[in-house]
């Protein structure tokens, strides 16, 4: 496809200062809204194991999961590019395990990059698996993945020992050849230097406004869960809301026996009676087609 987004295309934008729009999908239907809307960066994120599989952290997540998660994902995008996330243990074990993962989230899963969470410390799995022609979007900050060692989901670089460590990983990950860098959970204005220092592009998540680029996890931004109001998440729209009112309409409606009504019911298929004796007439209104789904 001629204007589909590529990691080239995504240091052309921070070049010409052109803000990266990311959001994350997990299915198709979601995928293709998003791509439809502008997307230039649809992320299977292993936030997945917390927002569609309801556990408390994504450490549980696996390499099937994410590889079922974005064969469906990369199924409703035409334009966007397709980033998976590599889950918790598929690259920290070994180089070899983790350049074997990278290789299944691309050609099981068709996602056009990988994201890893992690700094200086996983320099060297990043070029092998760069190496292998997989592009890695690297992951600095806030990492999920390594809530325990952080004691929680915290802020990170805000005194100048953190703050200095974080400069120093992003510059090791552009350098161990990252085409892009996921910023979660820093200041703004660590995240702006860090932003400048590099010539690949930065996209923030709670890390202010002068990253080249912006994602959220598509079900804070739509509204999704009353629960779940970070500092950093705006709201889009009230989609929990939504979502309820019209289920409580729909089980209503079931209950007082008016859905379903004649507008969404068949009726008998007179065609197949017409088609094997040309002198019965179909009455008004009979069926036209016996295809499931299709109006009539
Ligand atoms: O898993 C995810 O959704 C992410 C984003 C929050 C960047 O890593």
């Amino acid at each position: 496809m001629k204007d589909k987004v590529t990691i080239h295309t995504l240091k052309k934008l921070k070049q010409a200062a052109q803000k990266i729009c990311m959001v994350t999908a997990y299915d198709a239907t979601f995928a293709r809204i998003f791509d439809e809307a502008g997307a230039d960066v649809l992320l299977v994120g292993d936030s997945l194991g917390m927002v569609v599989q309801g556990n408390d952290s994504t450490l549980p997540v696996t390499m099937e999961q994410m590889i079922y998660h974005s064969k469906a994902v990369t199924r409703g995008a035409k334009r966007a590019h397709v980033v998976g996330d590599m889950p918790f243990m598929s690259y920290q074990n070994s180089v070899e395990e983790a350049v074997r993962n990278a290789g299944r989230l691309v050609a099981e899963g068709n996602v056009g990059s990988v994201k890893l969470e992690g700094g200086a410390e996983f320099a060297d799995v990043i070029e092998r698996i760069v190496r292998a022609s997989v592009p890695v979007m690297g992951h600095i900050g806030l990492t999920p993945q390594s809530v325990h060692k952080m004691g929680g989901y915290v802020v990170q670089g805000r005194d100048e020992a953190t703050a200095r460590r974080l400069l120093d990983d992003a510059v090791a990950l552009e350098q161990a050849g990252c085409y892009a860098l996921v910023m979660e959970g820093v200041p703004l204005d660590l995240a702006k230097a860090i932003t400048s220092r590099l010539s690949i592009p930065t996209i923030g998540i709670g890390a202010g406004k002068h990253c080249d680029g912006q994602v959220l996890v598509c079900y804070d931004l739509l509204g999704m869960n009353p629960d779940f109001k970070p500092k950093f998440v705006k709201r889009y729209a009230n989609l929990h809301e939504s979502m309820n009112g019209a289920a409580k309409a729909y089980f209503a409606e079931v209950r007082e026996g008016s859905f379903p009504d004649e507008d969404h019911s068949f009726r008998s298929s007179t065609m197949r009676l017409v088609a094997s004796n040309p002198d019965v007439q179909a009455p008004e209104g009979a069926e036209k087609s016996g295809v499931y789904g299709v109006p009539v």
